[in-house]
Protein backbone atom coordinates (compact mmCIF):
# COMPACT_ATOMS: atom_id res chain seq x y z
CA UNK A 1 0.00 0.00 0.00
CA UNK A 2 1.50 3.64 -1.01
CA UNK A 3 2.29 5.91 1.85
CA UNK A 4 2.05 9.27 1.46
CA UNK A 5 4.14 12.02 3.06
CA UNK A 6 2.04 12.63 6.24
CA UNK A 7 1.22 9.04 6.69
CA UNK A 8 2.98 8.61 9.76
CA UNK A 9 0.64 11.05 11.31
CA UNK A 10 -2.39 9.19 10.22
CA UNK A 11 -1.61 5.74 8.70
CA UNK A 12 -3.99 4.80 6.38
CA UNK A 13 -5.37 1.52 5.65
CA UNK A 14 -2.76 -1.66 5.66
CA UNK A 15 -4.71 -3.67 2.73
CA UNK A 16 -6.84 -2.52 -0.51
CA UNK A 17 -9.58 -1.04 1.39
CA UNK A 18 -11.15 2.55 0.22
CA UNK A 19 -10.17 4.80 3.06
CA UNK A 20 -8.37 4.82 6.30
CA UNK A 21 -10.54 6.13 9.94
CA UNK A 22 -9.88 9.70 9.80
CA UNK A 23 -10.84 12.18 7.20
CA UNK A 24 -7.48 14.23 5.33
CA UNK A 25 -9.47 17.68 6.38
CA UNK A 26 -9.86 16.98 9.97
CA UNK A 27 -6.66 15.77 10.32
CA UNK A 28 -4.91 18.36 9.18
CA UNK A 29 -7.32 20.80 11.27
CA UNK A 30 -6.73 18.65 14.25
CA UNK A 31 -2.94 18.94 13.33
CA UNK A 32 -3.00 22.67 12.57
CA UNK A 33 -4.29 23.13 16.53
CA UNK A 34 -1.20 21.20 18.04
CA UNK A 35 1.20 23.92 19.78
CA UNK A 36 4.52 23.35 18.03
CA UNK A 37 6.96 21.49 19.60
CA UNK A 38 10.05 22.19 21.12
CA UNK A 39 12.97 21.37 18.61
CA UNK A 40 13.90 18.51 19.89
CA UNK A 41 10.64 16.79 18.96
CA UNK A 42 10.30 18.33 15.81
CA UNK A 43 13.05 17.45 14.87
CA UNK A 44 12.65 14.04 15.50
CA UNK A 45 8.91 13.83 13.65
CA UNK A 46 11.21 15.09 10.90
CA UNK A 47 13.69 12.44 10.87
CA UNK A 48 10.56 9.73 11.24
CA UNK A 49 8.49 11.15 8.62
CA UNK A 50 11.46 11.62 5.84
CA UNK A 51 12.65 7.78 6.71
CA UNK A 52 8.88 6.16 7.45
CA UNK A 53 9.33 5.61 11.04
CA UNK A 54 5.96 4.95 12.86
CA UNK A 55 6.30 7.49 15.24
CA UNK A 56 2.50 8.89 17.54
CA UNK A 57 2.39 11.91 16.38
CA UNK A 58 2.48 15.43 18.62
CA UNK A 59 -1.54 14.63 19.00
CA UNK A 60 -0.99 11.15 20.14
CA UNK A 61 1.89 12.49 22.09
CA UNK A 62 -0.09 14.85 24.09
CA UNK A 63 -2.84 12.68 24.84
CA UNK A 64 -0.61 10.15 26.67
CA UNK A 65 1.25 13.35 28.18
CA UNK A 66 -2.66 14.13 29.52
CA UNK A 67 -3.55 10.75 30.55
CA UNK A 68 -0.04 10.42 32.86
CA UNK A 69 -0.39 13.61 34.29
CA UNK A 70 -4.28 13.36 35.08
CA UNK A 71 -3.62 10.05 36.51
CA UNK A 72 -0.48 11.17 38.37
CA UNK A 73 1.22 8.42 37.48
CA UNK A 74 4.85 7.92 38.85
CA UNK A 75 5.38 4.57 37.06
CA UNK A 76 5.17 3.96 33.54
CA UNK A 77 6.40 0.92 31.79
CA UNK A 78 6.03 1.24 27.69
CA UNK A 79 6.25 -2.30 24.73
CA UNK A 80 8.05 -0.22 21.67
CA UNK A 81 10.41 2.13 22.07
CA UNK A 82 11.28 3.16 18.64
CA UNK A 83 13.29 6.48 18.32
CA UNK A 84 12.03 7.57 21.82
CA UNK A 85 9.41 10.18 20.78
CA UNK A 86 6.59 9.02 22.63
CA UNK A 87 9.03 8.15 25.72
CA UNK A 88 10.05 11.65 25.65
CA UNK A 89 6.12 12.79 26.02
CA UNK A 90 6.02 10.12 28.92
CA UNK A 91 9.10 11.07 30.57
CA UNK A 92 8.37 14.38 30.41
CA UNK A 93 4.70 13.89 32.08
CA UNK A 94 6.47 12.22 35.28
CA UNK A 95 9.44 13.60 35.66
CA UNK A 96 7.79 16.64 37.54
CA UNK A 97 6.44 13.79 39.92
CA UNK A 98 9.99 11.91 40.43
CA UNK A 99 8.85 9.19 38.41
CA UNK A 100 10.38 6.86 35.87
CA UNK A 101 9.89 5.01 32.32
CA UNK A 102 10.98 1.81 31.76
CA UNK A 103 11.06 1.13 27.65
CA UNK A 104 11.41 -2.07 25.98
CA UNK A 105 12.73 -2.21 22.28
CA UNK A 106 14.61 -5.42 20.33
CA UNK A 107 15.93 -3.47 17.73
CA UNK A 108 19.85 -2.41 18.67
CA UNK A 109 19.64 0.46 16.21
CA UNK A 110 16.60 2.05 17.59
CA UNK A 111 17.99 1.63 20.84
CA UNK A 112 21.18 3.58 20.18
CA UNK A 113 18.75 6.01 18.59
CA UNK A 114 15.97 6.27 21.48
CA UNK A 115 19.33 6.71 23.96
CA UNK A 116 20.67 9.46 21.97
CA UNK A 117 17.44 11.39 22.11
CA UNK A 118 16.65 10.62 25.93
CA UNK A 119 20.13 12.07 26.72
CA UNK A 120 19.17 15.34 24.13
CA UNK A 121 15.90 16.02 26.00
CA UNK A 122 17.59 15.87 29.64
CA UNK A 123 15.99 12.55 30.26
CA UNK A 124 18.30 10.20 31.19
CA UNK A 125 17.43 9.42 34.82
CA UNK A 126 13.99 9.19 34.07
CA UNK A 127 13.92 6.87 31.05
CA UNK A 128 15.42 3.36 30.95
CA UNK A 129 15.51 1.92 28.06
CA UNK A 130 15.50 -2.43 27.94
CA UNK A 131 16.61 -3.97 25.05
CA UNK A 132 15.33 -7.10 24.26
CA UNK A 133 12.06 -9.30 23.04
CA UNK A 134 8.95 -7.93 24.78
CA UNK A 135 7.58 -11.59 25.21
CA UNK A 136 10.68 -12.31 27.12
CA UNK A 137 11.73 -9.37 28.77
CA UNK A 138 7.42 -8.67 30.20
CA UNK A 139 7.51 -11.84 32.08
CA UNK A 140 10.81 -11.20 34.11
CA UNK A 141 9.07 -8.13 35.13
CA UNK A 142 7.74 -7.58 39.26
CA UNK A 143 7.68 -3.87 39.34
CA UNK A 144 4.02 -2.79 39.39
CA UNK A 145 3.19 0.72 37.12
CA UNK A 146 0.75 3.13 36.60
CA UNK A 147 0.42 3.29 33.27
CA UNK A 148 1.21 0.71 30.75
CA UNK A 149 1.59 1.71 26.59
CA UNK A 150 1.90 -0.70 24.17
CA UNK A 151 2.98 -0.16 20.66
CA UNK A 152 5.58 -3.19 19.21
CA UNK A 153 4.93 -5.01 16.28
CA UNK A 154 1.26 -5.79 16.45
CA UNK A 155 1.47 -9.66 15.72
CA UNK A 156 2.42 -9.67 19.43
CA UNK A 157 0.16 -7.50 20.92
CA UNK A 158 -2.65 -10.33 22.52
CA UNK A 159 0.23 -12.09 24.29
CA UNK A 160 1.61 -8.75 25.33
CA UNK A 161 -1.83 -6.90 26.63
CA UNK A 162 -2.09 -10.59 29.17
CA UNK A 163 1.66 -9.39 30.34
CA UNK A 164 1.00 -6.03 30.70
CA UNK A 165 -2.48 -6.10 32.35
CA UNK A 166 -0.98 -8.48 35.31
CA UNK A 167 1.77 -5.55 35.54
CA UNK A 168 -0.87 -2.98 36.17
CA UNK A 169 -2.28 -2.08 39.32
CA UNK A 170 -5.66 -1.79 40.34
CA UNK A 171 -6.72 2.00 39.49
CA UNK A 172 -4.03 2.00 36.58
CA UNK A 173 -3.96 3.01 32.78
CA UNK A 174 -3.44 0.60 29.61
CA UNK A 175 -2.80 2.50 26.55
CA UNK A 176 -2.43 0.63 22.86
CA UNK A 177 -1.57 2.45 19.97
CA UNK A 178 -2.75 1.80 16.35
CA UNK A 179 -6.24 -0.14 17.97
CA UNK A 180 -7.93 0.32 14.58
CA UNK A 181 -5.06 -0.40 12.55
CA UNK A 182 -6.24 1.62 9.41
CA UNK A 183 -9.67 0.75 9.69
CA UNK A 184 -8.63 -2.76 8.51
CA UNK A 185 -9.89 -4.44 12.02
CA UNK A 186 -13.46 -3.16 11.02
CA UNK A 187 -13.37 -4.76 7.70
CA UNK A 188 -12.69 -8.32 8.71
CA UNK A 189 -8.48 -8.49 7.12
CA UNK A 190 -6.74 -11.35 6.81
CA UNK A 191 -2.86 -10.17 7.24
CA UNK A 192 -1.49 -11.28 10.48
CA UNK A 193 -1.19 -8.05 11.93
CA UNK A 194 -4.88 -7.29 11.12
CA UNK A 195 -5.64 -10.53 12.68
CA UNK A 196 -3.27 -9.84 15.54
CA UNK A 197 -5.51 -6.36 16.40
CA UNK A 198 -8.93 -7.95 15.64
CA UNK A 199 -7.87 -10.52 18.21
CA UNK A 200 -6.48 -8.03 20.37
CA UNK A 201 -9.69 -5.40 20.78
CA UNK A 202 -11.75 -8.25 21.07
CA UNK A 203 -10.10 -9.76 24.17
CA UNK A 204 -9.06 -6.16 26.17
CA UNK A 205 -12.65 -5.38 25.36
CA UNK A 206 -14.44 -8.15 27.17
CA UNK A 207 -11.22 -9.02 30.02
CA UNK A 208 -13.16 -9.04 33.12
CA UNK A 209 -12.13 -5.59 35.35
CA UNK A 210 -10.91 -3.81 32.32
CA UNK A 211 -13.15 -0.58 31.07
CA UNK A 212 -12.42 -0.57 27.50
CA UNK A 213 -12.71 2.53 24.86
CA UNK A 214 -11.25 2.67 21.55
CA UNK A 215 -10.62 6.47 20.18
CA UNK A 216 -10.15 6.75 16.63
CA UNK A 217 -7.64 9.47 17.05
CA UNK A 218 -4.37 9.02 14.45
CA UNK A 219 -4.70 5.19 13.86
CA UNK A 220 -6.84 4.16 16.94
CA UNK A 221 -5.92 5.06 20.50
CA UNK A 222 -7.39 1.92 22.97
CA UNK A 223 -7.11 3.08 26.61
CA UNK A 224 -8.38 0.52 29.27
CA UNK A 225 -8.76 1.37 33.20
CA UNK A 226 -8.12 -1.67 35.48
CA UNK A 227 -10.70 -1.39 38.09
C1 LIG B 1 3.02 1.05 11.95
C2 LIG B 1 3.33 0.80 13.28
C3 LIG B 1 2.95 1.71 14.24
O1 LIG B 1 3.21 1.51 15.54
C4 LIG B 1 2.30 2.88 13.90
O2 LIG B 1 1.94 3.72 14.89
C5 LIG B 1 1.99 3.12 12.57
C6 LIG B 1 2.36 2.21 11.60
C7 LIG B 1 3.40 0.08 10.91
O3 LIG B 1 4.06 -0.89 11.26
O4 LIG B 1 3.03 0.28 9.76
MG1 LIG C 1 2.16 2.90 16.77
Amino acid sequence: MKRGPKDYLAPGPRSETEMGITYDHIDDYLYGLAPPRDRLLEKMEESAESRDVPIIGPLVGRFLYNLARASQSKSVLEVGTAIGYSGIWLGRAVSPRKGSVTTIEKDPARVDEAEKNIAEAGLKNVIKVVRGDALKVLPSLKDEYDLVFLDSDKEIYPAAFKECQRLLRKGGLFVADNALWGGDVAKGGTSAATRAMIRFNKEVSGFPGMSTVILPLRDGVLVSLKE
